[in-house]
């Protein structure tokens, strides 16, 4: 369990056991795209279970699925067309791409906010070449992330494979709103595939091509940034790297809001919540802090960000992203759609309020539009003053479009009675790379002993993707068929079991230990007769202990276990 793991030898245990497969491998694999093995499914969707019970469960968050390839206009407007893009170069030689900012991470402590033309000087200053051929790199240029396909037959509707799952909880916020009752906070989550098509992907599963997220994305009143359990977590602790220092500094959570260190309550309740899910799914805490984003830094859409990153062979990862994405999502979708994305916010009383309205001059309209005057005018008095001032608008009655200026109509001041206004809400996010997590969460386990050879996963029980190992302690006289049936009850009450009878017990325990098996049950002569009948002993992976216990009750036992019980005390 040290930071000394060679990622190297972790990816092949993981091929070995069946966590992780390098995708395509039989034609020469592709770099960025890994398979998730028997093994790396299940505790795949094990920490997908934990993330959804904490949103799902504890917060009331809802859940949709989505579609992963989306129109153009939804990254149209989303940014992503125009702004998500890395800084490429290639090799003026050989052709080789590769991400200018890394070739020059040597140099600086933020190369990825370096302009195009400062990549290019820093190639000059530093006398960087191409690291495959020595030759000299081109000039240096952008290149979208996205995946680009077209919907249909021909090229006539551009579509994208979506770069995040958050952009099918934005497009639905009308349905989302509708379904939640037209109320606020409302907390949607999404988990599946997105897709990024990085320039040079190395680091193993730290950047992949297609990669899986669980998405948090949380609608607020932007005049009410608080939460409703801020309290009940207000004094816990955190390690925090903010943007005015490279120090990580500890503090509790209200601390950070009252400093104005996290922006605002709900950001900081939700950098908490990320703390407790990845603790939970067994992130070392002291190789776990908290860093925000540098101004320069930030997404295009990000008012305020911080990264979850973790301690890894590779050094400081992000895992999760925590952003206030404000209202960029929901008003550019707005504007680009043409759809209303807002929340009617009722006032605890109605008050009296100076608000500008539109007023048609009906005295000119009847005279020019005759009959359809009236529907003229309630046309016009739907419209948004803010548009009207410009002094011309459009309107639509029967199916027709009629430019007006504002010779038919007038924006006036009246004092009037509302009940509630129109807020655009904003989106609080936790992002959670699901890969990123997964491996995180392997590596922190991973304990090899180099002189017995011998490797143990330290998973979390609630993770694991075996929970139990049956064994017969030979597979002769009875003992088989016992372990092999009690294996079957523990397997139909939901525990993930495996039988296991060849070779040595050692070997058997080796193979569980390896792949993080928590708890081994064996069934010896014992088990069979004598004063012992009916009981078999439970080994626990990381103490070694060995406790006799009655068989009807080993499911009982280790699900208790898995519940925090104290093995000594079974
Ligand atoms: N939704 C944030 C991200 O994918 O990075």
């Amino acid at each position: 369990m040290s930071k000394d793991v060679d990622p190297a030898d972790l990816m092949a245990l993981c091929k070995r056991r069946g966590f992780i497969w390098p995708s395509f491998e039989v034609y020469g694999g592709v770099a960025g795209m890994y398979d998730y093995g028997p093994l790396g499914c299940a505790l795949k969707n094990n920490i997908v279970e934990v993330w959804r019970s904490i949103y799902k469960g504890r917060e009331g968050f809802v859940e949709i699925d989505s579609e992963t390839v989306n129109p153009r206009e939804v990254f149209k407007a989303s940014g992503h067309v125009d702004e998500f893009a890395d800084k490429i170069t290639y090799c003026t030689k050989c052709q080789t791409p590769f991400r200018a900012d890394h070739l020059v991470k040597e140099f600086y402590e933020n190369p990825d906010i370096l302009s195009l033309k400062e990549l290019d000087e820093a190639f000059v200053k530093h006398g960087v070449k191409c690291p495959e051929c020595g030759g000299d790199l081109g000039p240096v240029d952008e290149f979208n992330l996205m995946f680009k396909t077209n919907i249909g037959p021909g090229s006539n509707r551009i579509g994208y494979l979506r770069p995040e799952t958050a952009q099918g909880i934005f497009v639905n916020y009308n349905n989302l709103y509708r379904y939640n009752r037209e109320k606020l906070p409302l907390g949607v989550i999404q988990t599946g595939r997105s897709y990024r098509n990085e320039i040079a992907p190395r680091q193993g599963m730290i950047r992949m091509r297609e990669f899986n997220q669980m998405e948090v994305e949380l609608f607020v009143d932007p005049e009410d940034k608080g939460w409703v359990r801020y309290d009940a977590i207000k004094d816990e602790k955190i390690t925090l790297v903010p943007n005015t220092t490279e120090q990580p500094v500890e503090m509790t959570i209200d601390e950070a809001v009252t400093k104005g260190i996290i922006a605002n309550k709900v950001l900081a309740y939700f950098v908490n919540t990320t703390k407790q899910l990845l603790l939970r799914l067994g992130i070392d805490p002291a190789r776990l802090r908290f860093r925000q984003h540098l101004d320069d830094e930030m997404a295009h859409y990000a008012a305020d960000c911080w990264d979850a990153e973790v301690l890894l062979s590779y050094g400081w990862m992000e895992i999760t992203g925590i952003a206030d994405r404000g209202c960029w999502d929901l008003t550019r979708h707005a504007q680009f759609s043409g759809t209303d994305m807002s929340h009617f916010k009722k006032f605890d009383e109605p008050v009296e309020m100076e608000v500008d309205k539109v007023k048609a001059k009906h005295k000119l309209l009847g005279p020019k539009f005759k009959a359809k005057a009236k529907d003229i005018a309630v046309a016009i008095e739907a419209k948004d003053p803010e548009e009207a001032k410009s002094g011309k608008i459009v309107i639509s009655v029967d199916g027709e479009d009629i430019e007006l200026t504002d010779e038919f109509y007038e924006v006036v001041r009246v004092t009037e009675k509302v009940s509630g206004k129109r807020v655009v809400p904003h989106v609080i996010e936790p992002s959670h790379g699901l890969d990123r997590i997964f491996y995180s969460v392997l590596e922190q386990s991973y304990d090899y002993d180099e002189k017995e050879e011998y490797t143990v996963l330290h998973l979390k029980p609630e993770v694991a993707p075996i929970k139990v190992g049956v064994f017969p302690l030979m597979e002769k006289d009875g003992l088989d068929a016992f372990a092999m049936s009690l294996y079957e009850k523990l397997q139909a009450s939901g525990l993930a079991s495996v039988y296991d009878g060849s070779g040595t017990i050692g070997k058997r325990y080796a193979r569980m230990d390896e792949v993080g098996t928590p708890y081994c049950v064996t069934v010896d002569y014992e088990t069979l007769e004598g004063d012992l009948k009916d009981t078999v002993t439970i080994r626990d992976r990381d103490s070694k202990q060995q406790k006799r216990v009655p068989v009807d009750k080993v499911g009982e036992i280790i699900r208790n276990l898995m519940s925090g019980a104290d093995f000594d005390k079974i």
